[in-house]
């Protein structure tokens, strides 16, 4: 039985991850580690509003659990040691140099992370992949662990190890109801005592026939493949977006009459300026890698055009905006609202804004940027090079003053109610609203005299 969890990573998975554990296993003490002292001295903030992960309901979740059975803090090695069950959720980003560089992850953290757990265990710990991970990463992952297999620490027992995968598959902005309610709980592994081990965790709240038991090699690959195959929607709904401009066609009907035919599906047929997140990008482009270094070019060649077409939506808006904006915005004021990649979120991390914004300031246009949740301090980091020049506004109206054009990039609800009367007026004319996430009540904004794009809108 599972008494103690230590999770490696107090990251956007590793603190919502373990506070949903910690809320629904009462039994089980669990301590989230991190190198990062600035994070765990957030993650121990007694403001509940100053969390490092801003996720809807998560503060109320650890504000339950935290002291009690959740317990966030610097101390690795204590927590290794004391552990059954440690997970691996540290960050796997593409590889910036080296081999591979540009598409494989970057496991430099899932080795460090496990060879601390090889060298702090004591007895028996069973070792979970939480991370997303290349297919056979677990292989590594065994070798480094078996090396202190035997050892005895302290007056401890010796040391052996299970490896299991576990793939996370929660989506920021909606974590805590992913994590509380899951479409499905994936566990790869080869020893059936530890993979029921940790069913036996998750089988506190998630109903059996949910959880999912596979080899290891299946469920590493079936994160990315999930992964992968979600962008691919949204990649190839992007696509038939710019073919319902040019045609007069319009994507929100489009993707109603393919999305009843219940083989396709409604969800993840939402057109806009393309998918940002941590991990979309990262995990095909490490499919790719993968597939190159098993040989198989055409497979890769297939997978490599989701993320080649992604790109290309995000540089056809700003160019549109540019051409709409009569060729040129030098010295234009561009109102942007939105730059988290996506609504209920302060995450940045390869946000669709980045790359739009970039390039509007590289044609010279003054941006000003309102979101509601990224501070300055992150805007300016993910802004840190190009031409032009923007700031940071507190309100939509800030944005708007004096702006010749809105542009809308992340889909906050906050933004379906703006009044587009109100902020016409103090733009200056002639202005116009590009609306990439379809949110905006345009039939309010041509009322109120603004020109009006919206994504996978025809004429
Ligand atoms: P993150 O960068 O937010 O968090 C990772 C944390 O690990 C960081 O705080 C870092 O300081 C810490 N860390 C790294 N090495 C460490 C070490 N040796 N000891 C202690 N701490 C260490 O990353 P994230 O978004 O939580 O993602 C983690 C993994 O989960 C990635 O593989 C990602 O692909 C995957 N994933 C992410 C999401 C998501 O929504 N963000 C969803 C599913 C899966
Ligand atoms: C995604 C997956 O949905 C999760 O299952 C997975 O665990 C996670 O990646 C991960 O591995 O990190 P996330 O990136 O947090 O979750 O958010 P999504 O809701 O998937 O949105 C990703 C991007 O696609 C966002 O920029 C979003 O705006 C965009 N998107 C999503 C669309 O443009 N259209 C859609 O129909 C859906």
């Amino acid at each position: 039985m599972i008494r103690t969890i230590c999770c490696i990573g107090a990251g956007y998975v590793g603190g919502p991850t373990m506070a949903v554990i910690a809320d629904r296993c009462p039994n089980i003490q669990v301590t989230v580690v991190d190198l990062n002292q600035a994070r765990i001295d957030a993650w121990n903030d007694p403001d509940l509003s100053k969390l490092p992960v801003y996720e809807p309901g998560l503060d109320v979740v650890v504000g339950r659990c935290r002291g009690r059975n959740l317990h966030f803090t610097t101390a690795v090695e204590a927590a290794i040691a004391s552990a059954d069950m440690v997970f691996l959720s540290v960050n796997t980003p593409t590889k910036t140099k080296g081999v591979g560089a540009g598409q494989a992850s970057d496991l430099r953290w899932i080795e460090a992370s496990a060879r601390q757990v090889a060298a702090c265990a004591q007895g028996h710990t069973i070792v979970v992949e939480k991370s997303t991970l290349p297919v056979r990463t677990a292989e590594t992952v065994k070798v480094i662990l078996s090396a202190a297999q035997g050892e005895v620490a302290g007056a401890g027992a010796p040391k052996t190890f299970a490896v299991l995968s576990n793939p996370e598959f929660l989506a920021e902005g909606t974590a805590i109801p992913d994590l509380e309610n899951p479409d499905r709980v994936l566990i790869g592994g080869e020893d059936p005592a530890s993979i029921e081990a940790l069913a036996s965790v998750y089988g506190h709240w998630v109903p059996q026939q949910r959880i999912l038991r596979t080899n290891l090699w299946s469920s590493e690959l079936s994160k990315l493949t999930a992964n992968a195959f979600l962008a691919q929607r949204i990649s190839s709904i992007n696509s038939i977006a710019a073919l319902c401009e040019a045609t007069g066609a319009d994507v929100q009907e489009v993707a109603h009459a393919i999305g009843a035919d219940s083989r396709i599906g409604a969800k993840f047929l939402k057109a806009g300026p393309g998918f940002g997140g941590s991990c979309f990008q990262k995990d095909i482009l490490n499919l790719v890698y993968l597939c190159g270094h098993y040989g198989l070019h055409d497979v890769a060649g297939y997978w490599q055009s989701v993320v080649e077409l992604n790109s290309w939506q995000q540089h056809r808006i700003a160019r549109l905006v540019v051409q709409r904006l009569f060729g040129t915005v030098t010295g234009k004021r561009i109102a942007v609202l939105g730059f988290a990649f996506k609504a209920d979120t302060n995450d940045t991390r390869e946000a669709p804004a980045i790359r739009i914004c970039h390039d509007l300031l590289e044609e010279g246009a003054h941006l000003a940027i309102y979101d509601p949740k990224v501070p300055e301090s992150q805007i300016s980091s993910d802004l840190s090079s190009g031409e032009g020049s923007w700031q940071s506004v507190d309100s939509p109206a800030e944005a708007v003053a004096q702006a010749d054009a809105v542009l809308i990039l992340t889909e906050w609800s906050s933004f379906a109610e703006l009044n587009w009367q109100q902020l016409a007026a103090l733009m200056r004319k002639p202005a116009w609203l590009f609306d990439a996430r379809s949110i905006a009540d345009l039939v309010e904004a041509r009322a109120a005299g603004l020109n009006v794009w919206c994504v996978g809108c025809g004429f």
